[in-house]
């Protein structure tokens, strides 16, 4: 912990004040920053020998490093759910957000993304509902980016839009706000509210967490502004809330700030100094977007019922040799969950034999894991030691190549009695296949993958189509055709095609 982030805290808790001492409060912590950096530190030379003294002398006289541990606390012991006083000049009835609209509009890079979601996580905590409607909303709050002119340029004539909005809004209805968040808000700090009188709050990156008290002091008709950076603020027990449900994408924020001072970038002043968000809030969020995943794999029909989860080893011993980081207990309970969550799915992996030091009974142990998992595809090698690696440099390659190979044999014949146990389920049962094209090893066989993106093979012959009755249809690459499965091997299954189809026609029965 650093000194400085115990001024911060004493700060913080400032931070409640009015907006005056808020902004200077800001001003000082920049201040102290620009002291921290060394690029940016005031020349020694410059010092007179008697400054230097007198620091010295305070400096001893100062506080230890204990006292500063006594009084911080651990970024993680902050929880957003705990329910804080509300500062003296507000009930807490008024801190809540009690219905009222916001509608987020989001300008700039990812983090900005990310921004939103945290800060409306805090509101929608609070009480506020949240509108995609700009005529609906109580409260308007503009994510706002400073990277180059261009982008500040782009808020101001936004601002000049909802001016305007705000003007023309009848007296019946409560009064619109309008909030400045992020690295704007950051950089411009109190220039943004006297040049703009229509913005009622400034939020910046480390200020959402406060957001509810800004509005809720923007509700008496004030202006409110945080811009207090923070040396450890990460939003670490904030859940994002993801902000566009059809979204493809998702992003995990593992840090926040920036440390590095290009010369030309504007960041390390808006977002202030370099922090990382704690691992295990980290793993919390990638845990629930996995879990989302195996969700969607689930649930929907066009996303194909498989899994690739590259084991390389069933000895606990040789994972951690190989350093994947879990152990075989952890993945036989992943194996668990996975089938829980998604039945019928397939597996596949990837096994390494003869890794360096892999004895007789580790290798017995990936034998078992593959007969314990049944994975329905496999892709398995003989180790080979790679220049550069860790292996390389730390570990002896010790396992004969002719080892090497038999172990290999072994696990080959075995993950191939299993899967084709696996495949053999499907014997009887009518697939929805994807056609991919031709088979590799008849002209008259077409090939396509099932649900679990195994290989199905089937002469390519006429059928029914069965949105068009009456008309019949040779397979093309992209349809959807229906196989009734006749056998099964380790690698692929046969049968014949009953009909063409759709996704949304096609309904498996097995
Ligand atoms: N020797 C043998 N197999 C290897 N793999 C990666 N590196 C090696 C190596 N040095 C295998 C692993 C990996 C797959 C892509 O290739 O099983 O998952």
């Amino acid at each position: 912990m650093h000194p400085l982030q115990c001024v911060l805290q004493v700060q913080r808790s400032l931070g409640w004040g009015p907006l005056a001492s808020v902004s200077w409060l800001s001003l000082r912590m920049c201040r102290a920053h620009s002291s921290l950096s060394s690029t940016t530190c005031s020349s020694p030379e410059r010092q007179e020998d008697g400054a230097r003294k007198d620091f010295s002398s305070r400096l001893a006289a100062g506080p230890t490093f204990q006292h500063f541990l006594k009084s911080a606390s651990a970024p993680q012991e902050k929880l957003s759910s705990e329910v804080e006083d509300p500062p003296p000049y507000l009930t807490m009835d008024e801190l809540l957000g009690r219905q009222r609209k916001v509608y987020l509009e989001t300008y700039g890079c990812q983090m900005n993304v990310n921004d939103t979601e945290i800060a409306w996580s805090i509101l929608q905590k609070s009480g506020y509902l949240r509108t995609s409607n700009l005529q609906e909303a109580d409260v308007i709050l503009l994510v706002t980016c400073s990277i180059r002119e261009k982008a500040e340029q782009t808020i101001w004539n936004r601002l000049h839009q909802l001016k305007a909005l705000k003007t023309r809004r009848p007296r019946s209805r409560v009064p619109l706000r309008i909030g400045i968040l992020g690295c704007m808000a950051e950089r411009l700090k109190e220039e943004i509210l006297n040049r703009e009188k229509m913005v009622d709050v400034l939020a910046g990156p480390d200020a959402y967490r406060d957001l509810p008290r800004l509005l809720a002091v923007a509700e008496s008709g004030q202006q409110a502004a945080n811009v207090l950076l923070s040396l450890d603020e990460t939003y670490a027990d904030v859940m994002p809330v993801q902000t566009n449900p059809s979204a493809t994408s998702a992003f995990v924020s593992i840090m926040r700030g920036c440390d590095n001072m290009c010369s030309y970038c504007i960041v390390p002043f808006t977002r202030g100094r370099e922090r990382s968000r704690p691992v295990a809030s980290i793993l919390e969020e990638v845990k629930k977007l996995s879990e989302q995943v195996l969700q969607l794999i689930h649930e929907r029909d066009n996303i194909c019922k498989q899994i690739h989860l590259p084991a390389q080893s069933g000895s606990s011993r040789v994972l951690e040799a190989m350093r994947r980081g879990y152990s075989r207990e952890a993945y036989v309970e992943l194996v668990h969950h996975i089938r829980e969550s998604i039945p019928g799915v397939s597996l596949s992996s990837d096994f390494i034999a003869g890794f360096c030091g892999e004895t007789e009974e580790d290798h017995v142990q990936t034998v078992s894991l593959l007969r314990e998992v049944q994975y329905n595809m496999g892709f398995l090698f003989a180790y080979s030691m790679r220049q550069k690696t860790r292996a390389y440099h730390r570990l002896k390659d010790d396992v004969p190549e002719e080892v090497k190979l038999r172990r290999l044999e072994e696990l080959i014949t075995v993950f191939r009695e299993e899967a084709t146990k696996a495949n053999q389920i499907s014997v009887g049962c009518t697939q929805l296949v994807l056609v991919e094209g031709l088979s590799k090893r008849s002209v008259t066989d077409l090939c396509g993958r099932n649900d679990g993106n195994l290989k199905v093979i089937f002469p390519d012959a006429e059928m029914e189509d069965v949105n068009n009755p009456g008309l019949r249809v040779r397979a093309q690459p992209g349809d959807y055709v229906l196989v009734k499965i006749t056998s099964a091997s380790s690698q692929t299954l046969r049968g014949h095609v009953l009909c063409r189809t759709t996704l949304k026609d096609s309904s498996e029965n097995c």
